[in-house]
């Protein structure tokens, strides 16, 4: 598995990977234009040439940021595409000089493992509710869990 920083040719075929949990409605659908205006907040891995999975590390602000879009082409999931995408991007933030990075999921055990810490989701909402939650077809009854890691 190598892992890139994807480019604006990527954009499609990223799009086309995260459908199937657009349409599950575990990951928020974004637009090409939305995609391709983030692309730098990207980590992409490839097997055999074909890209295995994905996943961005958006920043809110000094302090914080979000792992978002994480997602793992269905016939590669278990192989530990997904840890090798976050730890790249927790490496990042820390270059970055980030103090927390934050998560909404519904992979709770995945990302303890990961070192990330379950809280209330209430700490989190302020940031995120008003860019993304609104636009989630299960707003305002949401299911996932609110998950920190501190850096
Ligand atoms: C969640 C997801 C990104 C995990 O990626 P993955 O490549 O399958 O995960 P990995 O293979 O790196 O898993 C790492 C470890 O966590 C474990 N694990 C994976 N998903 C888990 C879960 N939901 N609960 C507990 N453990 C989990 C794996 O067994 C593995 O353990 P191991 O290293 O001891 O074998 C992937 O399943 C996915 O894309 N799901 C659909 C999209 C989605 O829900 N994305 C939202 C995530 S915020």
């Amino acid at each position: 598995m190598e892992l890139f920083k994807p480019t604006l040719s990527d954009v499609p075929r990223m799009q086309r990977l995260v459908q199937p949990f657009c349409e599950e409605g575990v990951i928020l659908p974004r637009s090409e234009e939305e995609v391709a205006g983030a692309i730098r907040s990207y980590t992409a891995a490839r097997i055999e040439g074909e890209m295995a999975g994905f996943g961005a590390l958006y920043i809110y602000n000094t302090r914080l940021a979000e792992i978002r879009s994480l997602a793992v082409a269905q016939e590669r999931q278990g192989q530990g595409v997904g840890g090798a995408i976050v730890r790249a991007l927790l490496e990042e933030g820390r270059q970055l000089g980030i103090a927390q990075v934050m998560t909404l999921t519904y992979h709770v055990g995945f990302f303890t493992r990961l070192g990330f810490k379950e809280v209330p989701k209430e700490e989190i909402w302020h940031q995120k509710v008003w860019e993304d939650c609104i636009r989630c077809k299960h707003f305002p009854i949401c299911n996932e869990s609110a998950l920190i890691l501190e850096l």
